[in-house]
């Protein structure tokens, strides 16, 4: 059996210009970085999300740069081959480009081939000044869990006319700015359908319908580990798979092959 090869930021674009779905999901430790990496996941997200999964906050907003950064360390000495990206955490590049590319530098540093960074326009110079300093970065748009208080709270965004457009505009601003990726946090699937179809980049959603170039899920979630009100859009893929490796296996499976997320279960 030939041996996988490394997921690289050329690969990715080359599975997006083919159509192939990308299949990421969150990842916060070493062994199970192997177990991701082993089953086939195309991209490991250390995502903030690690505030609520690994250290028990409501949010992800207590969550530092350095916390991150020992995370990352972690998931890359675990992963071989699938791309690895890492989270800029709430108030790790709020202030700017210098201190973005600060934060920036200490994820990339433990092992991060890609940053996240959330919000809309106001992000494009923080993307621009990545990218020209030689840091891939993807964007994340929609619901974007560090502005949770803003947002009023876990909501889906983009649902009325004038919202949606402001969604499409930011996105192609980011893309403008060089951003090589684009996370689409909960929004309705036909207008994340719009936006993937429109945008030279992957979009990954999470809870934005199959219309996305690929999608994520946050680990604890879709093995169905996570106590109390799950989201509709997540799927259990450990209910009936037999083993940890299976359920991960049919979620790297049924994204490439179209079947998860289904929309008449999970469309906005
Ligand atoms: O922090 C995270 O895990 C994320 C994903 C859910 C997209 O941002």
């Amino acid at each position: 059996m030939s041996e996988r090869r490394p997921v690289t930021l050329p690969r990715l674009r080359e599975m997006h210009a083919a159509g192939e779905k990308i299949a990421m999901l969150t990842c916060y430790d070493a062994t199970w970085a192997r177990v991701l990496d082993d089953c086939g996941v195309d991209a490991l997200l250390v995502g903030d999300s690690l505030g609520m999964v690994v250290q028990g906050h409501a949010t992800p907003l207590p969550t530092t740069i350095d916390e991150m950064a020992y995370h990352v360390q972690c998931v890359a000495r675990g992963n071989r081959h699938a791309w690895l990206i890492g989270d800029l955490p709430f108030g790790s590049y709020h202030e700017g480009v210098e201190q973005a590319m600060r934060s920036a530098a200490k994820l990339v540093a433990a092992g991060a081939q890609m940053v996240k960074l959330e919000g809309g326009g106001w992000t494009a110079p923080l993307v621009r000044h990545l990218v020209e300093r030689g840091v891939p970065v993807c964007a994340h748009l929609g619901l974007t869990p560090q502005s949770v208080h803003a947002l009023g709270g876990w909501r889906v965004q983009g649902r009325d006319a004038d919202a949606a457009a402001t969604l499409r505009r930011h996105a192609r601003e980011l893309a403008d700015a060089g951003a090589a990726m684009l996370v689409l946090e909960l929004v309705p699937a036909a207008l994340a359908r719009e936006i993937t179809a429109e945008l030279p980049i992957p979009t990954i959603g999470i809870g934005a319908g199959s219309g996305c170039s690929g999608q994520v899920l946050v680990l604890h979630d879709m093995l169905g580990a996570t106590r109390g009100k799950k989201p509709r859009f997540v799927r259990d893929f450990a209910a009936g798979a037999g083993s940890v490796d299976a359920a991960i296996a049919a979620y790297v499976a049924d994204v490439k092959a179209g079947r998860y997320p289904d929309d008449t279960a999970h469309a906005f």
